[in-house]
């Protein structure tokens, strides 16, 4: 939406003037670039994000998909400006060509809950009990443009018949806790929605949920995303739920990616072991007898004391003396668009299936 946009005069005096352009390509919406968060603790330094750089496209949908731990809230939460005092934090966020990161508060602020939005994992942390659903929505509206109550409230009800609240009238008077988790998480995304965002960064948005529930609502998202025409950084540690949905899939591991590309080419080919760790560990639809989940073995490092090799050598099925010597940064394998972190990706280019580097002995030849 421009500007100019007739339908909302309104943003002209709420958000920054967000027309530069600075060699941005012309559909390119977000641009993070070796984006960094520590944290000084009485234990040392948390290097929790260690150089992270993405871009989404206009109506994309970019899954960032890692264990938990590996840096993925607090990356998204410093694109917000949302994270403690004592963080530190470096490198760029580029909205529509602008450094999100350079602005200043009030402006950070006009652009969260407008042209960004955020959903979570418990909307009971982002809905507040004593207000009504309509009081909040309302409110999300109002803050962001000067129009008269009931116009907001129009909207509100608009917004919830949208994400599949029936009576969403008479709904508007209900309180949370009125509401079951699956119900709540609609109200979420109509929160997130309804100021017609650019983005929306969803972070473990059905982690909390049943998993019929988790798939109506992911459909929900996918469904109102396309209608408002917003693009959505998707993020999960479960890499199921990137599956179906995502068109590109970031792999976080230790506050770093460890492989970009598109979702399908990535899951029919992945360049780093640990994706393919995984992939292992989502139960098979195919066979039946196989729907034990199978996490790979061991833990992350801690980010305190990174060791100087790949963060992932300790686990990692492939390593060699090379592992434990240097960090393998992100490079371009064999296929278009896809690159990865990792010394020795040509030996899962070389196998037909990678994930099986991860079954335990009794397993192998099934
Ligand atoms: N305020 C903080 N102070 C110190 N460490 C933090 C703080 N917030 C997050 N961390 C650490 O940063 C790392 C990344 O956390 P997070 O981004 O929440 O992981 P994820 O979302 O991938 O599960 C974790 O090790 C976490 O303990
Ligand atoms: S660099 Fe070595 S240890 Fe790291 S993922 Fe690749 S093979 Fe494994
Ligand atoms: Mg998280």
């Amino acid at each position: 939406m421009s500007m100019s946009d007739p339908a909302h005069p309104e943003d002209a005096t709420t958000t920054p003037p967000l027309d530069a352009v600075d060699g941005r390509t012309s559909d390119e919406l977000l641009r993070v670039e070796d984006l960094t968060v520590s944290f000084p603790t009485d234990d040392g330094l948390v290097q929790a994000v260690r150089g992270v750089s993405y871009s989404v496209r206009e109506r994309e949908v970019l899954g960032i998909v890692g264990e938990s731990g590996s840096g993925k809230s607090v990356s998204s939460m410093a694109l917000m400006g949302l994270l403690p005092k004592s963080a530190r934090v470096t490198g760029s966020v580029y909205f529509r060509g602008r450094d999100v990161l350079q602005l200043r508060e009030k402006h950070q602020r006009a652009l969260r809950g407008s042209r960004i939005a955020m959903i979570f994992q418990d909307p009971m942390t982002a809905l507040n009990p004593v207000y009504s659903i309509g009081d909040q929505l309302a409110e999300a509206v109002l803050s962001h443009h000067t129009m008269p109550r009931k116009k907001a409230l129009d909207r509100a009800a608009e917004m919830l018949d949208m994400v599949g609240i029936p009576q969403a009238r008479e709904r508007l008077r209900n309180y949370p806790h009125e509401f079951s988790g699956g119900m709540r998480q609609r109200v979420m995304i109509a929160m997130a929605v309804i100021n017609n965002p650019d983005i929306i960064i969803a972070d473990e948005p059905t982690t909390a949920l049943d998993v019929t529930v988790q798939a109506q609502i992911l459909e929900t998202l996918i469904e109102v995303k396309d209608a408002v025409n917003a693009a959505i950084i998707m993020i999960t540690h479960d890499l199921g739920v990137i599956a179906g949905i995502a068109d590109r899939t970031l792999v976080m591991y230790a506050g770093k990616p460890v492989e970009v590309a598109e979702t399908g080419p990535m899951f029919a080919n992945p360049r780093m072991p640990y994706t393919a760790g995984l992939m292992g560990s989502i139960p098979s639809l195919e066979d039946s007898t196989n729907e034990r989940l199978r996490p790979i073995k061991g833990t992350p490092p801690s980010l305190i004391s990174l060791p100087i090799g790949c963060a992932f050598e300790p686990r990692c099925p492939l390593s060699t003396a090379e592992c434990l010597e240097t960090e393998p940064p992100l490079t371009e394998t064999d296929k278009p668009d896809h690159v990865a972190a990792c010394h020795h990706w040509q030996k899962l280019a070389a196998v037909d299936d990678p994930t099986a580097y991860f079954r335990t002995e009794s397993e192998v030849g099934r």
